[in-house]
């Protein structure tokens, strides 16, 4: 039986990692144009370094909690795959060996110069002068507002390979990622942990879990695994 994870900031916050769009999320003390998109970063390339500096900053100090647990010891009993929204390193750090990010990878930075071009983010997080290799700025290796997700067409592949769907801690807000929500197979299992309101829209087919994810995915797993 295969389970595919699907996860977003809500996975995290029990961790400590604002969300973007509760109350005190990220979004509600930045604006995403001036911080998150390719001309945020050519107007004021600062900024946007000083806003993913303070972010791998709060990672650092930041532990997996039980929910990104309990998803890497689904793995002793069946095949997993994470795909997640998230752009911190909580579910490699909890033990999933399989995790696809979507948005990118706050503990990476690249050349400006060529996307592939990928180095480990620097202890002291990044700064202007920072070069590549091949002598271009670095930039934080996240997929910004506006630019294209590369692993949404492996994303995509992995979502409609699932027996079941595990959605945990997302608003749906954010396409082409929110749209996998949708793409699990017929007959599947589809199931959403999130203390929120579930959309109406899902009602007829998702059920919903509407816990914390520090609570509700380890209950989950505790059913399908026996006594964690
Ligand atoms: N446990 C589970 N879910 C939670 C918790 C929690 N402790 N706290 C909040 N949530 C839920 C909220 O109810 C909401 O549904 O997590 C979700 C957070 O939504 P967003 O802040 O919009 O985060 P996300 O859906 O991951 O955003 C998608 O938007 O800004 C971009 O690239 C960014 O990947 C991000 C994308």
């Amino acid at each position: 039986m295969k389970i595919v994870v699907f996860s977003g900031a809500g996975m995290s916050a029990d961790s400590g990692i604002k969300t973007f769009r509760d109350s005190g999320g990220l979004w509600e003390n930045y604006r995403i144009e001036d911080v998150a998109t390719p001309e945020a970063f050519a107007n004021n390339p600062q900024l946007v370094l000083d806003f993913y500096n303070m972010r791998v900053a709060d990672l650092r100090k930041a532990k997996p909690n039980a929910a990104h647990l309990a998803i890497a010891r689904l793995e002793e009993k069946y095949e997993v795959e994470v795909v997640t929204q998230n752009v911190d390193d909580l579910h490699e750090r909890a033990g999933s060996s399989k995790v696809l990010h979507l948005h990118g990878e706050l503990t990476k930075c690249r050349s400006t110069g060529d996307e592939t071009d990928i180095y480990p983010m620097p202890e002291a997080g990044l700064m202007l002068g920072d070069l590549c290799k091949n002598g271009f700025q670095l930039r934080p290796h996240i997929v910004w507002f506006g630019e294209l997700v590369p692993a949404m067409e492996e994303a995509l592949k992995v979502v409609r390979s699932a027996d079941l769907l595990l959605i945990v801690g997302t608003s749906l807000q954010v396409y082409p990622a929110a749209g996998l929500a949708f793409e699990a197979p017929q007959g599947a299992e589809v199931l959403l942990v999130d203390p929120g309101e579930m959309p109406a829209y899902m009602k007829a087919t998702v059920t919903h879990i509407k816990e914390k994810a520090a609570i509700g995915v380890p209950k989950f797993v505790e059913e399908r695994m026996g006594k964690i």
